[in-house]
C-alpha cells in the first residue's frame, strides 16, 4: 500500500483527484467539528467551497431540515446559523439536519475530492478509526492536509502532526506493507518531533494560538483527544455521512 501526502489543498482541482483514495485532515477545526456533527446525529454533511455555493445550495432548504455551518477567521458567517466550534454541533441543534458546511480550508479540501473514489474525514478524535479503514481498504491513499490559507507554504502543523501519528500507526500495522512516500516520511518525521503533547503542541501552533485569541481555547481541548469520538465520517455519493460500522455478518 502506497501512502502518499500532500501538506495543503491549494494545488490541487476536482478532477485530478478523481479515484483517488483520499483522507483529507484539518484537526482545528473542520474535521473534528464534522466527526461531532455526525455523531451527534446530523443527517449528513454538504461541505462547499464558498459562501456564494452555501447560499445557492441551501436557497429553499434553509431553516428547517438544512442548516448553515462553518467560519471565516475563525467567527461565523453572517447569516449562517451554526459557527465552526464542535461545541454548537450537540444533538439539539444537529439531530436529522443537513448542514452545508463552508471553511476556509477544511470544507475546500472537501469539496475539491467530492469525486474521489473513497474520501474519509480523519482528526485525532477519530484517528484510530481513520487508521483501520485505510488497513482494511488495502489500497493506496493520499493524505490532504486541509493547511492554512494565506499563509507561507499553506502550512498547518496540527495537520502534518496528525497526518504523521497515523501513518506511524500504519507502519507499526504487520497485516500491510506500507510504502511511504517522501511527504509521508516528513510528516512522520514531524510527529515523532512534535506528537508527544497534542494539546500543548496545538496550543503552540500558529492556527491554535489564533483561535485562543478569538475565545476558542475550549475547541483545542476537544480536538486533541485522541480516539474520543471513533466514528469515521465517509463520502455516500456526494455528501458526507457517518460510515455504517459492518455488522460481523457482513464483515465474514
Ligand atoms: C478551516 O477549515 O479552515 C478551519 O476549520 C477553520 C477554523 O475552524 O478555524
Amino acid at each position: 500500500m502506497k501512502i502518499d501526502l500532500s501538506f495543503n489543498a491549494v494545488q490541487f482541482d476536482d478532477l485530478q483527484l478523481r479515484e483517488k483514495n483520499i483522507i483529507v485532515l484539518d484537526v482545528l477545526r473542520a474535521s473534528t467539528t464534522i466527526t461531532i456533527a455526525l455523531k451527534n446525529g446530523a443527517r449528513e454533511i454538504i461541505p462547499v467551497a464558498s459562501i456564494e455555493s452555501a447560499v445557492k445550495i441551501s436557497g429553499s432548504l434553509f431553516g428547517e431540515v438544512t442548516l448553515r455551518g462553518g467560519e471565516r477567521n475563525g467567527k461565523i458567517i453572517e447569516g449562517f446559523n451554526l459557527g465552526n466550534s464542535p461545541l454548537e454541533y450537540n444533538e439539539t441543534a444537529v439531530k436529522g439536519k443537513s448542514i452545508i458546511y463552508c471553511t476556509t480550508n477544511g470544507s475546500v479540501a472537501m469539496a475539491k475530492s467530492r469525486y474521489a473514489r473513497t474520501l474519509a474525514i480523519g482528526s485525532f478524535i477519530n484517528l484510530t478509526a481513520t487508521t483501520n479503514f485505510i488497513r482494511d481498504e488495502k489500497k493506496d491513499f493520499l493524505f490532504i492536509c486541509a493547511g492554512r490559507a494565506n499563509t507561507i507554504g499553506n502550512f498547518s502543523l496540527e495537520d502534518a502532526v496528525c497526518a504523521g501519528m497515523m501513518i506511524q500507526n500504519l507502519s507499526k500495522t504487520e497485516s500491510i506493507d506500507v510504502e511511504l512516500s517522501d511527504s509521508a516520511k516528513a510528516a512522520y518525521a514531524i510527529f515523532k518531533s512534535f506528537g508527544r503533547s497534542i494539546l500543548k503542541m496545538l496550543k503552540n501552533s500558529e492556527h491554535g494560538k489564533y483561535l485562543i485569541e478569538q475565545g476558542f481555547a475550549e475547541d483545542l481541548k476537544i480536538c486533541a483527544q485522541i480516539d474520543s469520538v471513533p466514528v469515521l465520517p465517509i463520502l455516500i455519493g456526494t455528501v458526507i455521512k457517518l460510515k455504517k460500522e459492518e455488522t460481523s455478518i457482513e464483515h465474514a
